[in-house]
């Protein structure tokens, strides 16, 4: 799954034996890559599209594991655009109850943050490695940009775009006095890991850094999508696909 057309630009003409399907106001793309059964779905932007998304995923389409990928702004120290951050782990940074719960805390589920699938997410981190290797220096180098990082951490999700230093300052200092520390903000993953967490689902995720939550975020954002992030995505999920032990 990805958030937006742009984000999964390039995935769909690798199925074999497309088959649409409408559901929820969503299209799911059913067929196969690498010989594995696939759906690629877009969740549309925010949380709850996201949730309704993996719902019907999830419980019409019987997946066995979830696999997510896009773009988010980085706020990680050293996170810079154009890096790739594979989640261990998801926070709603906007979700505050206090004080009837502590801050952060997802009321009756007693946490804060739900967790990647442990071998799911390696086989992602070992995807995103070589995949990435295989994207080559010219392309990063025609984009002005250096050959990417990949970071392992903590995603936040929120319902809103941050495109503000302060904004993304205040975000990151608020979840430090928690004990976060997050790598990057998007707004759908933290949906996404809890719906997969209340069904039981292996849930896996990767961002590439688009812009660092400030001002500048909103320029060329669908230029990077189109012309880093949706090729990041191609070469990442066809060697995950590849790498992922056959069920
Ligand atoms: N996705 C990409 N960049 C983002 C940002 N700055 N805030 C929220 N979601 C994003």
């Amino acid at each position: 799954m990805s958030a937006l057309l742009d984000e999964q630009r390039g995935l769909l003409e690798q199925l074999v034996n497309p088959q649409r399907v409408k559901r929820a106001g969503r299209t799911f793309w059913c067929g196969q890559w690498a010989g594995q059964n696939v759906v690629l779905v877009l969740t549309k932007v925010g949380k709850v599209a996201a949730a309704t998304t993996t719902t019907v995923l999830v419980e019409a389409f019987g997946v066995k594991s979830v696999l997510f990928t896009g773009v988010a702004g980085g706020v990680g120290t050293g996170v810079k655009v154009g890096d790739v951050v594979v989640a261990d782990a998801f926070i709603q940074h906007d979700l505050n109850s206090a004080p009837l719960f502590p801050r952060y805390e997802i009321p009756l589920y007693g946490r804060s943050t739900f967790d990647c699938d442990p071998s799911l997410s390696a086989v992602l981190l070992e995807a995103a490695r070589t995949g990435l290797a295989g994207v080559g220096e010219h392309f990063h180098r025609s984009l002005l940009l250096e050959a990417p990082v990949i970071h392992r951490g903590l995603i936040a999700s929120g319902d809103q775009f941050v495109c503000d230093p302060s904004a993304a300052a205040l975000m990151r200092a608020d979840l430090q006095a928690a004990g976060h520390e997050p790598l990057a903000v998007e707004m759908e993953g933290a949906a996404v890991a809890q719906v997969c967490h209340d069904f039981g689902v292996p849930f896996a995720a990767m961002r590439t850094i688009s812009d660092r939550a400030d001002a500048q975020a909103h320029l060329d954002f669908s230029d990077f999508v189109n012309q880093v992030a949706s090729p990041y995505a191609l070469a990442v999920v066809g060697q995950f696909i590849r790498l992922r032990p056959q069920k």
